[in-house]
């Protein structure tokens, strides 16, 4: 589903971005991929999914 529609990013990309880069902020995951940078309003969404993303990622001490 298309979560940035002025840039086309679909939340899955979003979720793969988070994954990949772990930014702890939403300044940060817009260096990664162009979300929000327009209109803004997909701001409070892809902010939502970040947030969800992150907290479903299993801490690192669980890994190691
Ligand atoms: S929908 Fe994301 S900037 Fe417009």
């Amino acid at each position: 589903m298309y979560v940035c529609l002025c840039n086309g990013i679909s939340d899955k990309k979003i979720r793969q971005a988070v994954r990949q880069y772990h930014p702890q902020s939403f300044q940060q995951l817009r260096k990664f991929i162009p979300v929000g940078n327009q209109c803004g309003k997909c701001v409070r969404a892809v902010r939502e999914l970040m947030q969800e993303e992150l907290t479903s990622m299993p801490e690192y001490q669980e890994i190691a």
